[in-house]
């Protein structure tokens, strides 16, 4: 049995760490580096090092980008199963800044190709999870099917509605228990779900009652989790089922760690926080927010994407 199944994008990344992000025009020197990313499968590594048994739904190219993902999978103890495609395997170019800030240009390649069919043919490792965590960075089809997969077997959903500029309709959303934006995800599906307008740099400071009550209008039967960066998170649960929680809706506090590369860590937090609902379902939901938390902060420690993950004993070091 998978405890966790991740549906989602692989990506080779190419990294490279600038002092600062270049402007348009300019010409400007940085150190390179490349690695395993992509949001599917760096969630997908999370997961399985925050403990979870997991299994990976991907595309991939028959390539040596396609040949990595199997391999550090395999490493990992990870089950990556893929639909072979003729594309190239999926890029990303990354630039990092002396904070750790980044900015992020896709090649989607084959995972533009991750196929509705492919999903429905891994119903039964579907229906067998706990959880099932999508992203994005696949065809909106695809995503649907697979969330419509484990609704129907009664698998928690989980949606991290990255990137921000992908295409998202009310139909998808309601598939999702669990919703995981970050604030300017939070601002672009409030824009164009609930036509509200907030600016992402505003959504932290949101007294708690206004971020729950547009929460409520944007996922008005399920959860949402809005992670703020370095403020933490904010919780809002429907009246009705507030996963173990006292209160409808709360913030956890960041972690407090010195952060050198912030590539992946929103990856980190929706890996940990599947692994966490599926490894102990009956702890109240802050519990897993928390885990998550700490497991994300962690991953900014070090740099790259995937391989940036901290594992299990790492976390548990840092609790105590
Ligand atoms: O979330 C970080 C990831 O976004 C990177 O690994 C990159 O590949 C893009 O998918």
């Amino acid at each position: 049995m998978s405890s966790v199944v991740v549906l989602g994008s692989f990506n080779v990344d190419h990294v490279w760490r600038c002092e600062a992000l270049p402007v348009p025009g300019a010409t400007i020197a940085g150190r390179y580096a490349t690695g395993p990313g992509g949001k599917g499968f760096n969630q997908a590594i999370a997961a399985v090092r925050a403990g979870a048994q997991t299994t990976f739904l991907c595309a991939l190219g028959e390539d040596a980008g396609g040949a990595m993902a199997l391999e550090l999978a395999a490493q990992d103890g990870l089950t990556l199963v893929a639909e072979a495609s003729t594309e190239p395997t999926g890029t990303g170019g990354i630039y990092v800044d002396a904070h750790g800030r980044n900015t992020i240009v896709i090649g989607a390649g084959a995972n533009a190709t991750l196929s509705p069919a492919f999903v429905e043919a891994e119903r039964a490792r579907i229906a067998s999870a706990r959880v099932l965590l999508a992203q994005l960075e696949s065809p909106p089809a695809t995503v649907e099917a697979g969330l419509a997969l484990a609704r129907q077997a009664g698998v928690t959903t989980v949606l991290n509605a990255a990137p921000a500029n992908a295409p998202t309709s009310i139909g998808l959303l309601k598939l999702a228990d669990v919703l995981t934006p970050n604030e300017t995800e939070f601002a672009a599906l409030l824009a164009r779900h609930v036509g509200e307008r907030v600016e992402p740099d505003n959504v932290a400071a949101l007294d708690g009652n206004s971020l729950h009550a547009l929460c409520r209008k944007l996922l008005p039967g399920g959860t949402v989790v809005v992670t703020l960066g370095s403020v933490g998170a904010f919780i809002s649960h429907a009246e009705e089922l507030q996963r173990g929680d006292i209160q409808p809706h709360y913030r956890i506090a960041a972690e407090t760690v010195q952060a050198i590369d912030t590539t992946g860590a929103g990856d980190a937090f929706n890996g940990a926080l599947v692994a966490s609902m599926a490894r102990a379902p009956d702890l109240p939901f802050a519990t897993h927010v928390r885990f998550a938390n700490l497991f994300a902060a962690l991953s900014t420690e070090r740099v790259g994407a995937a391989l940036a993950m901290p594992v299990l004993a790492e976390v548990e070091v840092r609790v105590g």
